[in-house]
């Protein structure tokens, strides 16, 4: 079976013909009974008429923690299932301490990875030693489904899903087999005894959350956390919501106490900035519904002779700079293939909606003709092939939020709909008038 996405073969290859990754084939034994039985999910699984069904059952839980609420569209279902994702060390287990913390209502948290002593010591430099926090020190899913008889928690913590197993399966612990079958289980005790169960999962190197693809389809919610390891910023997206909008976005930060949620993100993100520097540009993004400002930095140096010019992108897709590139160099003759360029978005946030194309090409020209950007000056607006500046969506979010951190020119696309007729907004048609009004002609 491939690790990575589940596919089966009949033997083994280098290559998984599924999802085309190398040497991801792990040896799986199937056992001659077939799958395991699931649990029955209860007695009440009799067809219901649509209007019958208890909607105020389905209501979410707050967590307490109110920024996580927020990607959380409320809190936590009763009988779903939420997966969390995101690289070791990244804050995972803190989270979920605190959100065991501030829960009503007694909870069974699994560490499975972790003695119950170091999770004790987290919790005292959280400030959260809770009486109702029930803490097992356990890999057995056996043992966790017991524990869950005799706590009657309100709410369940597995941290993490890869380390706990069944041991009557054949497969080692952490295999594709393992996994799915604790999952599933836990999917149907979960729906049985309408417990919301939160399962930390690991990723892989390439950011995919660990092994099988599958156990996405499993749960109801899948949350991953981005950031960088070494900066304090932690920004946690939905991917996947059953209950709610995925276009939610968390902003923490990793403080010595733990995680705190940050109220004015763009603050945080413009606060390390240096004005009047060449390759600074400001944009008003929008995450999901939340417009949040950040900047893109560019640098670029002379290209050696003979060996084709570098490309490197951190936080921008790397497809999205070159095919900027080749906008900058088809509609505004600049000789892009003459320079190495080197793109970032500050704070370690990753960047993937198109409104923030016209602020990436602005900060390549600004490093490459060494001049600065205008002071108060932001832009949005997504690029086209044919140079032009295309609209971006909720244009009136986006100059809210640049307005209200103190951006009085906003370069926008020509047709932006908007009845703020002052002399704040600068409306561009394509590439070179942006150049031009951003006063980076030379
Ligand atoms: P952790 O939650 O253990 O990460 P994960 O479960 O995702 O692997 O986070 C560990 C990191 O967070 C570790 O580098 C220490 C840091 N940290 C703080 O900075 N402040 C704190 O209050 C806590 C508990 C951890
Ligand atoms: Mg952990």
């Amino acid at each position: 079976m491939c690790s990575t996405c589940g596919t089966h073969h009949p033997k083994w290859t280098g290559q998984c013909t599924g999802c085309g990754e190398w040497n991801t084939l792990v040896e799986e034994v199937v056992s001659s009974g077939g799958d395991q039985p699931v649990a029955p999910v209860g007695p009440g699984s009799r067809p219901v008429p649509i209007g019958e069904v208890d909607a105020i059952a389905g209501e979410p839980r707050p967590t307490g923690i109110a920024e996580f609420d927020r990607v959380l569209s409320g809190g936590l279902v009763p009988g779903s299932v939420t997966l969390v994702g995101g690289e070791p060390g990244i804050g995972k287990s803190t989270l979920l301490l605190q959100v065991a913390h501030s829960w009503s209502g007694p909870v069974l948290y699994v560490c499975a990875e972790e003695s119950a002593q170091q999770v004790r010591h987290r919790a005292e430099r959280l400030g959260s030693t809770s009486e109702s926090l029930w803490l097992l020190p356990e890999t057995n899913l056996g043992s966790a489904l017991a524990a869950i008889e005799e706590v009657s928690p309100t709410l369940m913590i597995v941290d993490s899903v890869q380390t706990v197993a069944d041991p009557s399966l054949p497969s080692a612990a952490g295999s594709v087999a393992q996994v799915r079958a604790v999952t599933q289980r836990l999917v149907a005790e979960a729906k049985r005894r309408d417990l919301p169960v939160v399962l930390v999962g690991h990723v892989t190197k390439e950011g995919d959350l660990a092994g099988p693809r599958v156990l996405e389809h499993l749960v109801d919610t899948v949350i991953t956390f981005e950031g960088e390891r070494h900066h304090a910023l932690r920004l946690v997206r939905a991917v996947k919501h059953r209950f709610g909008s995925t276009n939610d976005l968390s902003v923490f930060e990793m403080t010595g106490d733990g995680l705190r949620g940050v109220a004015d993100p763009s603050h945080l993100f413009l606060a390390d900035r240096r004005v009047g520097v060449a390759g600074s540009v400001v944009t008003p993004t929008l995450e999901g519904r939340r417009p949040i400002v950040v900047e893109i930095q560019a640098l670029t140096t002379p290209a050696p002779p003979g060996v084709p010019a570098r490309r490197t992108s951190q936080g921008v897709d790397q497809a999205r700079l070159a095919l900027l590139l080749a906008v900058l160099n088809r509609h505004a003759g600049l000789p892009v293939h003459e320079h190495d360029v080197y793109v970032s978005t500050v704070g370690g946030v990753r960047l993937t909606e198109p409104g923030v194309d016209l602020a990436i090409a602005l900060a390549i020209v600004s490093a490459i003709v060494d001049r600065p950007l205008p002071s108060g000056l932001a832009v949005f607006g997504e690029v086209g092939l044919g140079g032009e500046i295309r609209q971006a969506s909720r244009p009136d979010r986006r100059l809210a939020e640049a307005e209200r951190l103190g951006f009085d020119r906003i370069l926008v696309p020509e047709r932006t709909p908007s009845d703020d007729a002052s002399s704040r907004l600068v409306r561009v048609e394509d590439i070179a008038a942006a150049l031009a009004a951003a006063d980076l002609i030379v």
